[in-house]
């Protein structure tokens, strides 16, 4: 979760809209509400950079965006190149001191352990004192290499620093030797989807899942739109069924769509507050819900507290009510699970 605001704001992101930062065009368009209708954008300095411009005309580009830019609402956040590579130090001494006070967050790409969430940490605490910010910039780590996924939960805990893991399909399926990456994704990639989600749950982080590589184009036929766009909402159900808070977008034509996958429904808000009132006007236990049939019990009232509260992320469901029903569940169990998945700030 990104803790905004000094603690005012926090956001788990539906949609993080990656995008070359190179082009003060598309830092442009990802700025644009009405353009980009995203919760999150990451200025890529990495894989989407052509080499001849990485260095210096990238850093450049990217400052001057972060510095006359307006993202309104948007959690915006940059990825550097891998600290590995020649490029890494220089964009992030160039963002950091560049552009104090203006983005929230980096996305580590590659990354192998917590040791090399450490190591950045350490660099961000140090060129954030010299530029004088105001807050500590958050960190958001990729998931795409085999150690990444043998170390997620150490990578997530490694600082407090840590919002969210994402996970990286191309990367990871490169280095698996793996040729599809859009067909069957859910299942193919099912075991890593699931790890990259119960680490970050684990550690009291975001979830988002990979990119979705198909667009369709203008030249396209309806039926062929459709079937895109079909696809395109089967592979996000499926994520948010594996726990998966959002989802990667390579381009703004896929955010509606995925912003509706990850927010409930007013229908689901709705029913989520009927079986919880249901619940506890029957004093708690184990009942058949009348309407349903089906059964529910303290677990089952869980999953409903926790589609309240991304119906308050959502802002259809209020702070108030949402702790009014988490608090009376604590009471009896001792323990609430907004906090321990890091649902309230
Ligand atoms: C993202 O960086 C990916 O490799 O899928
Ligand atoms: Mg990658």
């Amino acid at each position: 979760m990104f803790v905004l605001e000094n603690g005012a704001r926090f956001v788990i992101p539906r949609t993080e809209m990656t995008y070359p930062g190179h082009n003060l065009k598309l830092h442009q368009n990802a700025a644009d509400p009405q353009k980009s209708p995203v919760d999150h954008v990451m200025a890529d300095f990495e894989d989407a950079c052509p080499y001849e411009f990485k260095g210096e005309k990238s850093r450049k580009v990217m400052v001057e965006a972060l510095n006359t830019l307006d993202f309104g609402r948007k959690v915006v956040t940059v990825r550097p190149n891998n600290i590995h590579s020649p490029f890494f130090k220089g964009d992030i001494e160039a963002i950091v001191l560049g552009a104090p006070n203006r983005f929230h967050g980096i996305m580590l790409p590659k990354t192998r352990n917590g040791e090399e969430i450490k190591q950045v940490a350490r660099l961000l605490d140090d060129l954030e004192k010299r530029a004088g910010w105001k807050y500590q910039l958050q960190i958001e780590s990729l998931i795409e290499t085999p150690q990444a996924l043998v170390h997620a939960y150490e990578i997530a805990t490694a600082s407090p620093r840590m919002a969210g893991l994402v996970f990286g399909i191309a990367d990871f399926a490169a280095n698996l030797g793996i040729r599809e990456i859009v067909e069957n994704q859910n299942q193919n990639f099912h075991y890593a989807k699931q790890a990259v989600v119960v680490a970050a749950k684990a550690a009291g982080l975001h979830a988002v899942d990979n990119v979705y590589l198909r667009l369709w184009r203008k030249e396209d036929s309806p039926e062929r739109v459709a079937e895109l766009q079909r696809g395109l909402r089967e592979k996000n159900q499926g994520a948010a069924n594996l726990g998966m808070d959002g989802t990667w977008v390579i381009h703004p034509q896929q955010a509606p769509i995925c912003n509706e996958v990850f927010t409930p429904t007013t229908d689901q808000v709705e029913e989520a507050r009927r079986v919880i009132r249901l619940y506890h006007e029957k004093g708690g236990g184990s009942m058949a819900d009348p309407k349903s049939g089906e059964m529910i019990d303290e677990a089952t009232i869980k999953i409903a507290l926790m589609d309240l509260a991304k119906g308050a992320q959502a802002g259809m469901v209020s702070q108030a009510e949402l702790k009014e029903w988490s608090e009376k569940s604590r009471a009896i169990t001792g323990y609430d699970i907004l906090e321990l998945m890091r649902r309230v700030a």
